[in-house]
């Protein structure tokens, strides 16, 4: 299968193609298209090119195409998700829970382009202001560059591209490389829906061919960004006056407290831990148990992870697949060996075989180790002991991430005092920090990143605010 690029409602073909492969098993799965230079500008301009169609169509009109698209996925539903399992290795039945959050996402998206609600100021509040009636509209921004990562393929590209047509913004789509297919997917869905062709383009690529034109173009008026924080970074530094938004790492911490209810909680803390292969911004990566309750944690989660399936994505069964490439196996084991070397103990897993990690568990990792401060993005989880509360939450704060964070807590004290005190874009009390519907506000503070999504919110990131203030004599 060749895959073209997607530009101005029409299958572009280009000078390169790349080889894509099935990360679990190394089979080809299609040659793709990378964009080159001219590429991206014609689908810069296409996008341009249709601004004034977009935000001059009625909100009824896109609300309708993203309802449309939400029902064209959810009549492929086992379709999608296959080509998530595959170009992935996202197990299925994760990526059927995708597809679900996607055809949600979209459904939001529909009902939000409904309710783009200005106000009205009252101006008569401040001396001088009398005699006037004003209120505020929303209007597009315009072109926006969405880039996308390989770990949600479809749902991550929805949180963009869905609020931005319900704005009435027009796109350029820049997927991960190891997962194109599910955007072109996508984009497919919008042209049946009845998107007006130059609405929304993909582009694959590198990020120096497609990346660098997409975040320095004037005609581009934002970038929607998920991904490492140094690609977060750059595109900060290089994007000039274009709004950013940027949904990056974390390393995700869960407290429990004495007195949880350890065998209600641990399967959805191992699923937490390990989830797409722990490939997930807000997978949890430390936990923090009260010291009284340690041991018990520590042999139950054991025995938990022990009865994932670990195999196949294309099984139905299979809990824990391959992780996206042989290098970040490769950097996972390293960060491993380094928090052995410096005294941590590994209790559980460290093996791989191909791209394959097998869930693993660390007890006593030190704070400076990479796999507890960087973002590990592996299924690699430490578990570590505290005796006071305050203590596990200045635990919990010692990180250059805030994404989300996890309490289970049953004092109600506890609770709140965690809600206040965490440095995070999300805390969730009595529930684990990877925790996500897509209509809340979803966003990070320190290295995690800059503004929110969840549809409502991210359509507010993608709308100017205008003033209208009417003199009446
Ligand atoms: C992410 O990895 O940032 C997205 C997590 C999610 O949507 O569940």
């Amino acid at each position: 299968m060749k895959q073209n690029l997607w530009i101005n409602g029409e299958n572009v073909k280009t000078e390169k193609y790349r080889q894509l492969s099935n990360p679990f098993n190394g089979e080809k799965i299609a040659d793709v298209a990378e964009a080159s230079k001219e590429d991206v500008i014609k689908a810069i301009d296409s996008a341009a090119g249709t601004i004034t169609e977009m935000s001059e169509m009625e909100a009824h009109k896109r609300s309708d195409i993203l309802r449309r698209v939400a029902e064209l996925i959810q009549e492929d539903r086992v379709e999608c998700a296959r080509l998530i399992a595959e170009e992935s290795s996202k197990p299925l039945k994760a990526a059927l829970g995708e597809v679900d959050r996607t055809i949600m996402t979209y459904t939001f998206a529909s009902e939000e382009a409904r309710r783009l609600y200005g106000e009205t100021i009252p101006m008569d509040a401040a001396p001088g202001g009398e005699g006037r009636v004003a209120y505020t509209v929303r209007e597009p921004l315009g072109v926006i560059a969405a880039i996308t990562p390989f770990n949600f393929p479809m749902n991550l590209v929805a949180h963009k591209v869905g609020p931005a047509i319900a704005a009435g913004n027009t796109v350029v789509l820049k997927p991960a490389s190891q997962t194109p297919l599910s955007a072109y997917k996508i984009a497919s869905y919008f042209h049946k829906a009845g998107l007006p062709a130059g609405a929304l383009n993909v582009v694959t690529g590198s990020g120096k061919s497609v990346g660098d034109v997409l975040i320095t173009d004037d005609r581009v008026k934002m970038v929607t960004f998920t991904g490492s924080p140094v690609v977060g970074k750059y595109i900060r530094e290089n994007a000039g006056l274009k709004r950013v938004t940027l949904e990056l790492g974390s390393n995700s911490a869960l407290i429990v407290d004495k007195g949880t209810d350890l065998k209600r909680i641990m399967p959805r803390i191992v699923t937490g831990a390990f989830s797409n292969q722990g490939q997930v911004c807000i997978s949890i990566q430390r936990i923090f148990v009260h010291e009284t309750i340690a041991d018990e944690f520590v042999s139950m989660f054991i025995e938990e992870a022990g009865s994932l399936k670990v195999g196949d994505p294309l099984d139905e069964q299979t809990d824990v697949a391959a992780m996206i490439s042989e290098n970040d196996v490769t950097r996972a084991k390293a960060w491993i060996k380094d928090a052995v070397e410096n005294g941590a103990e590994l209790v559980y897993g460290g093996e791989s075989e191909k791209q394959i990690l097998k869930p693993t568990v660390l007890l006593n990792a030190q704070p400076t180790d990479k796999i507890s401060c960087e973002e590990v993005f592996a299924p690699v989880v430490h578990i570590n002991t505290f005796r006071e509360f305050d203590d596990a939450i200045a635990q919990v704060n010692d990180s250059q991430f805030g994404l989300q964070a996890g309490v289970y807590t049953n004092d109600l004290q506890k609770a709140f005092k965690a809600a206040k005190a965490l440095h995070v874009g999300g805390v969730m009390i009595n529930e684990i920090p990877t925790f996500r519907v897509d209509h809340m506000p979803y966003g990070g503070v320190k290295m995690s990143g800059t503004g929110r999504e969840g549809i409502k919110y991210a359509l507010e990131e993608m709308t100017e605010l205008k003033l209208v203030s009417i003199k009446l004599d």
